[in-house]
């Protein structure tokens, strides 16, 4: 299976590549190309409208103030599981871009076992055997794979709620409610540690690279490892 979605990656990041090329200078690695980069925006676009639009449906008396944004009350209502489907296809992309990199090792299950340190930031350098992706990104990644079929499934349920059994929809929207408040921490945490938390790490989803000393702090395993993924080829 990997090998075909490879293949097909392989394709998108070239064709993207025509469109948008990233310039890397000496002393910088390229991380991101321009199709990740574009994948990632356009996934967060869609999270951040579907979260807007859904709590402003799910809590009306506190989200009140939201629905003027997207043209009052029954429009996000209309509105909502459009963002939520805009957000699975685009993810859907984001899934095949980065199945490879987010394949689970055993390194990775020892990152977890450290987790408290990276946490409280005790080691300011990742371990040796940390790769492009460390354990606790791969988590993120894998809980929003878990979370966007949760989301579209009980979301389809709860549209067609005229034909839907009554005590399905209701299971469906816990469901539904769970993974989004699951999303709304694993988005916190993400972006803490996308930004303040290591500086250097946000340009690397803006221009797409990342100084040489970071890339040996937080990932040394992908830095020492000479072949690095050749984006934008
Ligand atoms: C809007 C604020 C956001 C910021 C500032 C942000 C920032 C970043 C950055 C800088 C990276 C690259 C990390 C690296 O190369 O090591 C990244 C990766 C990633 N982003 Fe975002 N992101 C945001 C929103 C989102 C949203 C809404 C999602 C999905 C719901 C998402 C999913 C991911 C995933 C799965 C990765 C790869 C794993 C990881 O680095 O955790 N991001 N993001």
């Amino acid at each position: 299976m990997s090998s075909s979605i490879e293949r097909f990656d392989r394709k998108a990041r070239r064709e993207f590549g025509r469109f948008g090329r990233t310039v890397v200078h000496r002393g910088e690695l390229l991380r991101h190309p321009a199709y990740t980069r574009v994948l990632h925006w356009s996934v967060a676009f869609a999270f951040i409208l579907s979260l807007l639009s859904g709590f402003a449906i799910y809590s009306p008396w506190l989200y009140r103030w939201l629905t003027p944004l997207f043209g009052g009350g029954p429009m996000t209502r209309f509105l909502h599981p459009w963002f939520g489907l805009l957000f699975t296809i685009f993810f859907f992309f984001q899934f095949l871009n980065w199945f490879v990199p987010m394949q689970w090792t055993s390194n990775d299950s020892r990152w977890m076992r450290r987790i408290r340190a990276y946490v409280s930031n005790e080691e300011k350098r990742e371990s040796e055997e940390t790769g492009f992706f460390n354990g606790g990104q791969k988590l993120y990644f894998w809980t929003i794979v878990v979370s966007a079929v949760l989301f579209l499934v009980t979301g389809i349920l709860m549209w067609f709620d005229n034909v839907v059994p009554r005590w399905v929809v209701a299971v469906s929207y816990v469901v539904h409610d769970i993974a989004a408040l699951v999303m709304l921490a694993g988005f916190i945490i993400h972006i803490y540690e996308g930004t303040a938390a290591a500086p250097g790490t946000f340009r690397s989803m803006v221009d797409g690279t990342v100084t040489d000393e970071w890339a040996r702090t937080h990932h040394p395993a992908w830095f020492a490892d000479g072949e690095k993924i050749n984006p934008d080829e």
